[in-house]
């Protein structure tokens, strides 16, 4: 089976025809920018069984599109590229993406790292004042260039591992002048790199200090939804719905803010025990609810129900030296989907490589080869409402690829500290 883009054959510029009266400049239907052959791919296209493998495969892009992802041998004869390019066998994935993240921050917590080797626990350094609350303090006294200038480390090294896609939070502001200076900051990662990023708004992360009743608190969070919203500043709203942070009664008032604002809502949902958040984020038709080591069935149906998918953090876990890890016979039992991320964030997970977390995925939660790559692309791309767009490779979508230096697809997962992308492709080029 072969994916050929029909507004390619269609649309276009370059060559001259006469309609009526009009003069239309056409391309011609079968000249494609560049065309990589000798590929394997790993299309992830629905509807395929595992990784949906195209031995000997061609992929070819026109105007940041993918033209066509198929068999080589099933390309249409008389079609053209500007550039060709033989891949020499290697694999080619969609562009990895990462679903959720916490790249915009200010400063960083070692100190708290070397508390908790020390025997304190996460509560016990939120409860004191410090975990989500001592990167908040960094990230209000940070510069609008600072938040930028540090994400954008961290960002380069996602991208080095053939991130297209990222996802990025606010939730270290925790008043309207320090959440928008972060969404703003994420949007201009955007500009400075090429890489799509949809940011999230997590206003409702943790009860800043000059606070002391969470419900005040949240009609703040409730108020700032419009004002993001008209700025275009937030692509999803998220909470922390946890002991330390917020009730699922005043999530749900975050989540009718969302609705009324017409955003889409995810949740860092039943992390440290079960409050039943994936099932409250699921009664909202969240695009996902994260991180799941306490959910139960319940949680676990109603995701299934909703579509909403559990991305999993390896990297959190293992951080906490979790013991319990999220249900994965319940997810594969029910048919939820499954995303895996870095959560890249300083405090329970300051990792910025993609290609660890998911070898964290197998060695910790025992994902599947097939579920972790599924798990950072087409799954993830579910997780952020871009599957349309983005996350498998199929004629119509951008084209965002991973061309990697490997055998078989077990060596994105089973190495550590070793990175075999040989290029990366975003829309195109
Ligand atoms: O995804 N769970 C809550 N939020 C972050 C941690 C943030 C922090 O500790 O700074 C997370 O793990
Ligand atoms: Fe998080």
């Amino acid at each position: 089976m072969s994916f050929l883009l029909p507004a390619v054959l269609s649309s276009g510029v370059y060559l001259k025809t006469i309609s009526g009266a009009d003069t239309i400049l056409y391309r011609h239907p079968m000249q494609l920018d560049t065309l990589w052959l000798d590929a394997r791919l790993a299309t992830l296209a629905p509807g395929r069984p595992g990784l949906g493998v195209v031995e000997k495969g061609a992929i070819g892009a026109r105007d940041g599109r993918i033209a066509y992802a198929g068999p080589q041998a099933e390309l249409p004869s008389g079609i053209d590229a500007v550039e060709r390019k033989s891949l020499d066998g290697r694999w080619v994935t969609p562009g990895l993406i990462d679903c959720h993240t916490h790249i915009v921050h200010g400063g960083d917590r070692a100190r708290e790292f070397e508390m908790r080797l020390a025997g304190a626990s996460y509560e016990d350094i939120a409860r004191a004042g410090g975990g989500i609350l001592s990167t908040v303090k960094a990230t209000r006294a940070a510069s609008d260039d600072d938040l930028v200038r540090t994400a954008l480390a961290r960002l380069d090294r996602l991208i080095a591992e053939g991130v297209t896609t990222v996802e990025v939070k606010s939730g270290y502001g925790l008043n309207e002048e320090t959440e928008t200076r972060m969404l703003r900051a994420a949007r201009r990662l955007a500009k400075e790199r090429r890489i799509d990023v949809m940011t999230s708004f997590l206003g409702a992360h943790a009860l800043p200090p000059e606070f002391s009743d969470k419900d005040r608190y949240i009609d703040l969070v409730c108020g700032m939804i419009p004002a993001l919203t008209r700025e275009g500043l937030a692509d999803a709203v998220d909470a922390f719905c946890e002991g330390i942070a917020f009730s699922p009664e005043q999530t749900a008032r975050v989540f009718d803010a969302a609705k009324a604002a017409g955003l889409p809502v995810k949740l860092h949902a039943d992390q440290l025990s079960n409050l039943h958040g994936a099932k409250l984020a699921a009664q909202y038709g969240a695009l996902s609810a994260d991180h799941l080591e306490y959910i139960d069935e319940e949680g676990t149906a109603a995701m299934a129900k909703t579509g909403t998918v559990a991305v999993l953090l390896p990297g959190a876990a293992y951080m906490l030296r979790e013991k319990q890890f999220p249900p994965l016979d319940l997810f594969r039992k029910h048919r939820v989907p499954v995303a895996v991320a870095t959560d890249c964030n300083p405090g329970t997970s300051p990792v910025t490589s993609l290609l660890t977390i998911m070898n964290m995925a197998a060695t910790l939660f025992r994902l599947t080869v097939d579920e972790i790559i599924a798990g950072v692309t087409r799954e993830a791309a579910r997780a952020l409402g871009r599957l349309p767009v983005v996350g498998t490779l199929e004629a119509g979508k951008f084209c965002d690829l991973a061309i990697w230096d490997i055998e078989r697809p077990a060596e994105l997962v089973y190495r550590v500290g070793f990175n075999p992308l040989s290029q990366r492709i975003w829309r195109g080029q």
